[in-house]
């Protein structure tokens, strides 16, 4: 696990998108894109929407992922994550929507949508860089604590304290869907790149559970320690619990130049 600490939010985005940029060119204009939602990545997101604008890179034919989706909520709804991910990639990124996929949560067989979402990745030849933010709790995706660590994309509850975390985006008395389709953690694990983002202090038991702790179902983003290529990206306030935080500032700074990124 590679942990780059930034010094803020912004940072972290530009420092993000830079590596994801890369990625893509590497790999080509049929690239395949696993996308989040929340508000975690959307600094990564607005700098590749730039890099697209500028011409650096062409995502046209690009595919992409979501993570997750509400059970029950309108497609248009404006905080489903179809929509979300309309407005913070599909358009910004000039993706083709019919090359866009979010998991279905208002099919009429919840567990067949999962299988589906699974074959359809499988099909597009696995994800090439996976976008990631992480719950207070540790949650990736929505695989909440006592996820099993090789699940696949099926149907989860949200805990209470994930519920609570993103009423802040509800309007007053609307109710934050109890359950969600989400990729699984031993989906997550199979994109060949993951580039996990997080800023602010409500992150930093997390990422410190996450980067530093056990691999343990309690901490599912834990799971992350098993995967060979992981970047952490975090600002000072998401990493100010990390006990190696200085360790991992002096690894960054003596990089050799062609390994760093710019960082804003
Ligand atoms: C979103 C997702 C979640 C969020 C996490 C952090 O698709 O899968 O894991 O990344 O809940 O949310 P924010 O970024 O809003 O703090």
């Amino acid at each position: 696990m590679e942990v780059i600490v930034c010094e803020d939010a912004i940072a972290v985005g530009a420092h993000a998108a830079a590596y994801a940029v890369r990625i893509a060119k590497d790999v080509g204009p049929e690239v395949v894109l696993g996308v989040a939602t929340g508000s975690s990545p959307l600094s990564t997101f607005e700098h590749i929407a730039q890099a697209v604008a500028r011409g650096d890179v062409d995502l046209r034919h690009a595919r992409a992922f979501a993570l997750d989706e509400y059970v029950g909520i309108p497609y248009d709804h404006p905080l489903s994550y179809h929509d979300t991910i309309r407005r913070t990639v599909t358009e910004p990124f000039k993706l083709d929507p019919a090359n866009v996929h979010v998991p279905d949560g208002n099919a009429q067989d919840l567990r067949h949508a999962g299988e589906l979402y699974e074959a359809m990745i499988h099909d597009a030849g696995g994800i090439d860089v996976q976008f990631l933010g992480v719950g207070g709790n540790g949650h990736i995706g929505f695989n909440e604590p006592t996820s099993s660590l090789a699940s696949r994309t099926r149907v989860k509850t949200l805990t209470v304290q994930t519920r609570r975390d993103n009423a802040r985006f509800f309007a007053e008395g609307e109710q934050v869907p109890k359950h969600c389709v989400t990729q699984g953690l031993g989906t997550i694990l199979e994109a060949r790149h993951i580039v996990l983002v997080a800023s602010g202090s409500g992150k930093a038991h997390a990422i410190r559970q996450l980067v530093e702790g056990p691999v343990t179902a309690m901490c599912p983003g834990s799971v992350l320690q098993l995967h060979p290529d992981v970047r952490v990206i975090v600002d000072v306030e998401a990493a100010s619990e990390l006990q190696l935080r200085d360790y991992y500032t002096d690894v960054q700074a003596n990089l050799p130049s062609w390994q760093q990124l710019p960082t804003h």
